[in-house]
């Protein structure tokens, strides 16, 4: 039989979590990421959004419900880089390829590929303390990138770059995107980011976090800087917006 082509990579069915301190994170959120969607949750801070990629990769289980998924090649990017700072960016980049044995001899073509994907030709041989921070975000990228995951997490990963590099690495994500052709999971607090990134955007309520709002974004890819001056995108953010006020309630 052939294979289902339009099965979604990623799948959460009436999930609920509940921690054994009795604290309930996710009430009943139910969606679905395919290949080729980039999916956004905006969220009050402490709704469960970090709580729900957890779920996805198996960090954590859910109280009830179920995740669909294939947890043997997921991508995680955090906002903290984690890099290691003895080892130098394409030896921070090789990290996960030694980990899952990626024989030595293929290791160094895999990460330049993936140094080159994200603009860091160059400095290959630098230390994280000698990057900025926008930099170390794009070796953690890169980092990522080598295995190929098919679906990758994003847990704010921008929150902690100015609003410029921010927009350089959001650019750089969607090029990302179109070319290594991954499922997206994206958490973030900024809703020009949700837009300019995504194909769905999702809002949560506060906790227990439910998804209270979906938004189609309709702009086609790829995407230029200059949409987000475009009147349509501040018409969507706005909607957005007021969204989430109404789930700060
Ligand atoms: N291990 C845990 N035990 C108890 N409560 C937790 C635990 N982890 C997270 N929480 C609580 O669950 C809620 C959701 O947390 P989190 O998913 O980190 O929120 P977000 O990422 O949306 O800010 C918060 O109120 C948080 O304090
Ligand atoms: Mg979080």
């Amino acid at each position: 039989m052939a294979a289902n082509t339009t099965a979604p990579t990623l799948s959460f069915q009436n999930i609920s979590m509940q921690f054994p301190d009795g604290t309930q994170a996710i009430a009943d959120v139910s969606f679905d990421v395919a290949k080729g969607e980039f999916v956004t949750v905006v969220g009050p801070s402490g709704c469960g959004k970090s709580t729900l990629l957890k779920i996805a990769s198996g960090l954590l289980n859910q109280t009830s419900g179920q995740v669909e998924v294939d947890r043997s090649n997921i991508g995680y990017v955090f906002q903290d880089a984690t890099l290691f700072p003895w080892r130098t960016v394409k030896r921070n980049v090789e990290l996960l390829l030694e980990l899952h044995n990626t024989p030595k001899a293929d290791r160094g073509n895999m990460a330049q590929r993936a140094i080159d994907l994200v603009g860091l030709n160059g400095f290959e041989n630098h230390y994280p303390k000698s990057l900025s921070g926008g930099m170390k975000m794009r070796a953690s990228l890169a980092r990522t990138l080598t295995l190929k995951p098919p679906l990758l997490l994003f847990d704010e990963p921008f929150g902690a770059v100015d609003e410029i590099t921010r927009e350089h690495l959001n650019e750089e994500t969607l090029k990302l995107f179109q070319q290594e052709r991954f499922a997206g999971l994206f958490i973030t607090h900024s809703i020009s980011e949700a837009v300019f990134l995504s194909t769905r955007v999702l809002v949560m309520s506060a906790r227990p976090g439910r998804i209270v709002a979906s938004f189609d974004v309709p702009f086609d890819y790829p995407r230029s800087p200059e949409l987000r001056f475009d009147p349509a995108f501040a018409e969507l953010a706005g909607h957005i917006n007021q969204s989430l006020r109404g789930a700060h309630a």
